[in-house]
């Protein structure tokens, strides 16, 4: 049988990955496919920068539009990242008929309504499996292992980078500067490591897993999005006195008629099932009505982790080619994508349980002052300690609280922080402790 060919478009950590799997691999993968795949272009703007490992220079293109417009090429994959020109290279790739593999989690956050519609009116596939959770199979497991539940809610941790970042400070006492640098250099941060710190990245996956889990359309901008890089030591350690751990999740959960969507720190208790979840590691708990829980865990980031995925995309893609079994399944998983009538609930309405830090004068009455407020705004207290050491002139008073709703806790805070005994603005941390 006449073989499948392919191109490649960016040849950076994950390109070199894939390339290295297509090369090395070859004799496991011809195993299990009927079809040869081959590498047949390759096009970055950088090809002088040494690779992991060596291709024919014949192979090399500067150009993308070589590999889009060869009528041999029947699948590109597109591992450059960002939004343009990746946009314009996979919708003219569409047009032309090719079928696309991406990891390009910002893309598909932010366009992918209008290239899902474009594969689906050209009968070509667009498969994304590294776009989340690196090697972790969390779309297929979406898409073809849970269609027969309605997912009632899901958490994880999605970013390697905040995730080895929030352990190292945790483990070793570093501050967040050093713990960055360190992950930077281990080669898992995005280009821009603002996406991962401030959790712009987990919102990317998170709201292509919201799309897969509930069939609702791609609503980036609703979900709710804080980051770490405000994250005090002092907080991951009083938060480790209460019995927690800090980590940023991505967190979601459906009724009938609205979906939690939501990326923050949040304290988890030091025996929950993602609390060991350390390092670059990423993990992800899914339950669903028939299937109950299910945990998927392992590499989210790294050159080869995430190229395995790239690769298994590529070869479900030669199975369906080999079978004529194009668009077996729906892209996002659902037929029709935004007919789940439900709506993204505006954070002010979460209900959740909430760690305060709070930087006061030690003086008589501060705590009742502060309890006072709270309790006018229906916020009940579950714990609290007052640690002697002095920070900027203050002390810390820590705080743990029962459900409380956020608007609440918002309007709260901000009369908290205008007091007079009140040094500094109050330090809040969501806890997840209800699953
Ligand atoms: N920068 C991402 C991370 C890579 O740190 O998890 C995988 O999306």
């Amino acid at each position: 049988m006449k073989p499948i060919n392919i191109g490649l478009i960016g040849w950076g950590t994950v390109g070199s990955g894939v390339v290295k799997i297509l090369l090395e691999d070859q004799a496991l993968i011809q195993k299990k496919l009927e079809r040869r795949l081959i590498l047949k272009r390759i096009a970055d703007l950088d090809l002088e920068s040494p690779r992991p490992i060596q291709v024919d220079s014949s192979i090399l293109t500067t150009n993308a539009e070589d590999i889009i417009k060869d009528p041999e090429i029947e699948i590109i994959i597109e591992l450059m990242g960002g939004l343009e020109p990746a946009r314009t290279f996979i919708l003219k790739a569409i047009a032309a008929g090719k079928h696309v593999v991406t990891a390009n989690k910002a893309l598909l956050a932010t366009h992918g309504q209008e290239i899902f519609k474009a594969a689906k009116e050209q009968g070509v596939e667009i498969l994304f499996e590294a776009s989340v959770g690196g090697c972790i199979p969390v779309i297929r497991t979406l898409k073809e292992d849970l269609p027969a539940n309605h997912i009632n809610h899901f958490f994880g941790i999605l970013n390697g980078t905040a995730n080895f970042i929030l352990t190292k400070m945790s483990a070793e006492g570093v501050d967040f500067d050093q713990a960055l640098a360190e992950a930077q250099a281990k080669g898992f941060a995005e280009a821009d490591p603002t996406f991962d710190v401030d959790g712009i990245d987990t919102a990317h996956k998170l709201a292509i897993l919201v799309s897969l889990a509930y069939g609702h359309e791609l609503e980036l901008d609703k979900i709710y999005v804080e980051g770490i890089s405000q994250l005090a030591l002092l907080d991951i350690q009083f938060a480790a006195e209460f019995g927690y751990v800090v980590k940023l999740l991505a967190i979601s959960s459906s009724n009938e008629s609205q979906i939690e969507a939501r990326v923050h720190p949040a304290l988890l208790p030091r025996d929950h099932v993602l609390a060991g979840v350390n390092g670059s590691f990423n993990a992800i708990f899914f339950n669903g009505h028939n299937v109950g829980d299910i945990l998927l865990y392992g590499q989210g980031s790294g050159m080869m982790p995430t190229a395995s995925a790239v690769a298994s995309d590529i070869i479900d893609l030669a199975r369906s080619i080999s079978k004529g079994a194009l668009r077996r399944v729906p892209s996002l998983a659902w037929r029709e994508i935004g007919q789940d009538g439900m709506e993204l609930k505006p954070m002010e309405e979460t209900i959740t349980t909430y760690y305060f830090r709070f930087s006061v004068l030690d003086r008589p009455s501060v705590l009742s002052k502060i309890s006072g407020i709270l309790g006018e705004h229906k916020i009940s207290i579950s714990a609290v300690i007052q640690k002697g050491r002095e920070v900027k002139g203050a002390v810390p008073i820590v705080m743990m609280t029962h459900e409380a709703k956020e608007a609440n806790v918002q309007k709260a805070l901000s009369e908290i922080n205008q007091l007079d005994m009140v040094r500094d603005k109050t330090v809040l941390i969501r806890v997840e402790d209800r699953f």
